[in-house]
């Protein structure tokens, strides 16, 4: 019996040790953490529960069926982040660089497939080389397995990836249809064809870096939603994103005990917006005002810096904001803040989170760039995303409210359920000046008539009291009590009964 129990316990050093020693220290060398440190540093502390550990490859071709390693290239299974269940996977670069084989690809499917039947997040993390090359085929069809159960899942359970390390051809196209992918600055990269293909196919010289980097994909391409200076980093950061996520779609979104007075008034919000309403400020002081603590877990924030988005917590349960920042750009509505926010808030809408949203806003942004760029279709999917939503929907206009972007941040029209309006905000077609430039263009050379007419029509329009007239707005309020007012609209909503007509799935403009 006990050569028996000796042996397992054989068995799991070798599948523990991975590609062994010199492997797991060059992979240290990277500043890379390995698969199994990764899943103990994300996971509660003894939690991890293994799966498929003596799983190996099935392959005879190239001499690999002398090449075995128990594990064969991915860790997974089960454990909790602060009590709750998640399903993990984590790419194992030691062993055979993390490649895909069929057997690889079982294993992971085993984890999605458990993750969605018991309505549990699942979280890959991603350091491979891609498709098995001993494989061919077989790792071409375990690819599009996990495919099928990434977009099966999709809605029903979060998914979220995590990018540690190479993460090309094969590897690249799960973490796209999960809903959040984080990268690792300077030792994690993602591309479809590497910078070998692209010089051979397009001339191009790029770096791994240049051509799919961290910086790259926060900034430019938006395929990430965040990146972080080191595995640690990443790693406890999404311990901090999981605690803001439900389950699944028919789970309650958590509830955390919070400190926070929700009564006491915030004085410093009636001088947030500046006298000059040319002037920006930081809309995110007003979301840190308003979350609990001040906890916010921003999303794409170094993406379309136009439109802030991310995850607070009032009275204790999760929320979505979605904010126009008047710092950049002016807060103005573009292709990029567009799609941002519309993907944003259908996440929010899938997992019934409420989407709590801040607006001063502009317009859309004019020129041929915009435009070219489909401008109209991006635009759609921000409005296409709110009206659709059925989730608790509160919004607070602090200053502009202009034009075609009025309706699409939440407006009453797309079943905003309180509609609040600061002292301060502007609720118009547009601006003044422009306005009175178009109905008395005939007086356009007349600069002091202008002005005259232009301050007659701010009186008149730039102010939360004509839409409060008709109801647009429930109320103005007081800029203070701001957090109160939101938090008791939100707790009023929690038994907010909605659906939409039966379909087999919308069409948003893709
Ligand atoms: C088998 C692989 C592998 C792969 C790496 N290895 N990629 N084994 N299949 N795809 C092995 C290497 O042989 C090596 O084994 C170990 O992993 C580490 O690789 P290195 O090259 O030494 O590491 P590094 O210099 O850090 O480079 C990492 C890398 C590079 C950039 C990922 O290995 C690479 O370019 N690999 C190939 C990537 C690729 O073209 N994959 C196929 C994509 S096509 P030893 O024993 O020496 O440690 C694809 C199609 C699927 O995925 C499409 C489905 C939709």
């Amino acid at each position: 019996m006990r050569d028996v129990l000796a042996e397992l316990e054989r068995r799991r050093e070798v599948a523990r040790a991975g590609g062994g020693a010199q492997r797991i220290a060059a992979q240290h060398a990277k500043g890379k953490l390995t698969a199994r440190e990764r899943l103990s540093a994300f996971l509660d502390p003894d939690s991890f529960e293994e799966f498929d550990m003596f799983v190996e490859h099935r392959s005879i071709d190239f001499g690999m069926e002398s090449q075995k390693i128990p594990g064969d290239g991915v860790v997974t299974g089960w454990g909790t982040v602060n009590g709750r269940v998640v399903f993990v996977f984590a790419k194992d670069f030691t062993v055979f660089g993390g490649s895909l084989s069929e057997a690889h690809a079982e294993k992971v499917q085993k984890v999605q497939d458990m993750a969605l039947r018991n309505r549990a997040p699942i979280i890959g993390f991603y350091d491979a080389g891609g498709a098995r090359i001993q494989e061919g085929v077989a790792a071409l069809g375990g690819y599009a397995e996990i495919f099928q159960r990434n977009v099966l899942a999709s809605g029903v359970i979060p998914q979220v990836s995590v990018i540690m390390g190479p993460c090309a051809g094969g590897d690249v196209y799960s973490p796209a249809m999960t809903d959040f992918i984080f990268m690792v600055r300077d030792t994690s990269y993602m591309f479809v064809t590497g910078p070998d293909v692209v010089k051979t196919v397009t001339n191009e010289t790029v770096t791994a870096e240049e051509l799919g980097g961290a910086s790259i994909h926060t900034t430019r391409s938006s395929i990430a939603d965040g990146a972080y200076d080191d595995d640690l980093q990443a790693l406890l950061d999404m311990r901090r994103l999981i605690d803001f996520l439900p389950a699944s779609n028919t789970a309650p979104v958590p509830e955390l005990g919070f400190e926070q007075s929700l009564t006491e008034n915030d004085d410093s919000l009636d001088t947030l917006i500046p006298d000059n309403a040319n002037k920006p400020y930081d809309i995110k002081e007003l979301i840190l005002k308003v979350v609990d603590a001040g906890d916010f877990f921003e999303i794409q924030a170094a993406f379309a810096r136009n439109i802030v988005t991310g995850f607070g917590r009032i009275e204790g349960r999760t929320v979505g904001i979605v904010a126009n920042q008047p710092m950049v750009l002016a807060g103005v509505l573009d292709s990029d803040a567009s799609r941002k926010a519309a993907r944003f808030v259908r996440f929010c809408d899938c997992f019934s989170i409420p989407v709590v949203t801040f607006v001063d806003v502009p317009g859309f942004l004019p020129g041929t760039s915009q435009e070219y760029g489909g401008l109209i279709k991006h635009g759609a999917k921000l409005l296409f995303a709110y009206a659709e939503a059925t989730v608790p929907k509160v919004t607070v206009i602090t200053r502009k409210a202009f034009g075609g972007a009025y309706d699409v941040m939440a407006s009453k029209h797309l079943r905003g359920d309180v509609n609040y309006a600061w002292p301060t905000a502007q609720i118009a077609v547009m601006g003044a000046k422009g306005a009175v430039e178009i109905i008395h263009r005939r007086e356009a050379g007349d600069p002091v008539r202008i002005a005259e007419l232009a301050e007659a029509y701010e009186k008149r329009f730039l102010s939360p009291f004509v839409a409060a007239e008709r109801g647009y707005v429930d109320e103005v309020i007081m800029p203070h009590a701001t957090r109160r007012r939101v938090s008791r609209a939100l707790a009023m909503l929690r038994t907010k009964d909605l659906e939409n007509p039966w379909k087999k799935h919308d069409n948003i403009p893709l």
